[in-house]
């Protein structure tokens, strides 16, 4: 198949022409990416199981991990769902549109194609300009995973999207780098203790201020268990994983000791003549001698280190590394979705020092 890829001249003054071919698409059934604030999505229509089917096949993705249905206004939601709980409503006046995603009792008219069986919809409506104008469009909800292969790093720019993705969708609206770099929080609103099943940039700390108790599913904190089921099932799956062997470096003292144990394990390898990948900040960059560095982010700036972890990730499958040592975070703010997903990618390889 040939991938055609648009190219959007002025985000903040789009036109509907612009987007017209690829709301065709989606409405007659087929794939386009296209930019979020949080990640490029792969949309196709959530209503049709048939769509469905292609992303899971564009993606090589189990079909038991369901997707997320994304609506460009809440006059939008109702139609999905049974009933939209208080703590929904709080959710939805707070922060949509935005980098939220709320699980609810779905009704008939989501097919359990698209929510990998479960009698739960997640839905989210998207802040970006370009997302939400295709949706509203497109004139159906639209259905979209984070735009990579199953397991590789999701998708910031529409480049990301095209090593993926060429030759197995209709299309590519490249609408710039994101803004955010990490996938949204989802807030499982279906149970009376609303839970977080992955953090993202509406913090903890913002979830706690708008509904006082809010839960953390155990998936979150921690490699999940063979027997134990995680409530959103894409959390089992090795998930934002880079090719080569990633082990974070944490430290409860100054960030200095891990710096040096960084240093330390990075030349190990070395030594050994392997290709060396070393994740540190624009504070340490000076520190480091020898190996691939790349700078994340400003320790300071939670939200450049988000802006930047996977296209580092990606950088370094790119150059062949075989080993990342990367420095670690503190897990306030956006800083827990900033380590869980690095936990994960390292599959939970953490050194303490
Ligand atoms: O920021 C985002 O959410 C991006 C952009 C494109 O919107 N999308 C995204 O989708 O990250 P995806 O498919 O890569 O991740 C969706 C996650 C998976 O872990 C899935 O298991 C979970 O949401 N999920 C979807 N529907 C669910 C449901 N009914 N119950 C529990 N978890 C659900
Ligand atoms: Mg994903």
């Amino acid at each position: 198949m040939e991938t055609k890829r648009i190219m959007i001249e002025d985000r903040k003054n789009i036109k509907d022409e612009e987007l017209a071919e690829a709301a065709a698409v989606l409405k007659g059934g087929g794939l386009v990416a296209f930019p979020t604030e949080t990640v490029y999505g792969l949309g196709g229509n959530a209503l049709d199981e048939d769509a469905a089917r292609k992303i899971y096949a564009a993606k090589g993705r189990p079909s038991d991990n369901p997707l997320i249905a994304h609506i460009s206004c809440a006059a939008e939601l109702a139609p999905l769902v049974r009933e939209i709980p208080e703590a929904g409503r709080k959710l939805m006046e707070a922060f949509w549109p935005g980098p939220l995603t709320m699980i609810f009792p779905k009704s008939s008219k989501v097919p359990y194609g698209t929510t990998g069986g479960l009698d739960t919809v997640a839905v989210r409506m998207p802040d970006d300009p370009v997302a939400s104008r295709l949706i509203a469009l497109a004139g159906v909800p639209v259905a979209a995973p984070s735009a990579n292969t199953s397991g590789r790093p999701s998708p910031t720019t529409a480049d990301h999207v095209w090593q993926d993705m060429n030759g197995r969708i209709d299309m590519i609206i490249d609408g710039g780098p994101v803004g955010i770099g990490v996938e949204s929080t989802i807030v499982d609103v279906s149970s009376p203790v609303p839970s977080v099943l992955r953090p993202g940039a509406i913090t903890m700390e913002m979830l706690r201020e708008v509904l006082g108790e809010v839960a953390v599913d155990p998936a979150i904190l921690g490699p999940v268990k063979e027997d134990v089921k995680p409530k959103a099932p894409g959390m089992k799956y090795r998930h934002y994983a880079p090719k080569a062997e990633l082990t974070l470096v944490e430290t409860t003292g100054p960030v200095g000791r891990m710096v040096e144990k960084v240093k330390e394990l990075a030349h190990e390898k070395l030594v050994q003549g392997c290709q060396v990948g070393i994740i540190c900040t624009d504070e340490s960059r000076s520190c480091y001698a020898e190996g691939t560095v790349r700078s994340i982010g400003a320790r300071e700036s939670q939200e450049s280190v988000a802006h930047n972890l996977y296209a580092v990730l990606r950088e370094f499958d790119d150059l062949k590394v075989e080993y990342i040592f990367s420095e670690s975070f503190s897990e306030d703010h956006l800083g827990q979705a900033i380590m869980n997903r690095l936990s994960k990618a390292a599959g939970y390889k953490i050194v303490q020092v």
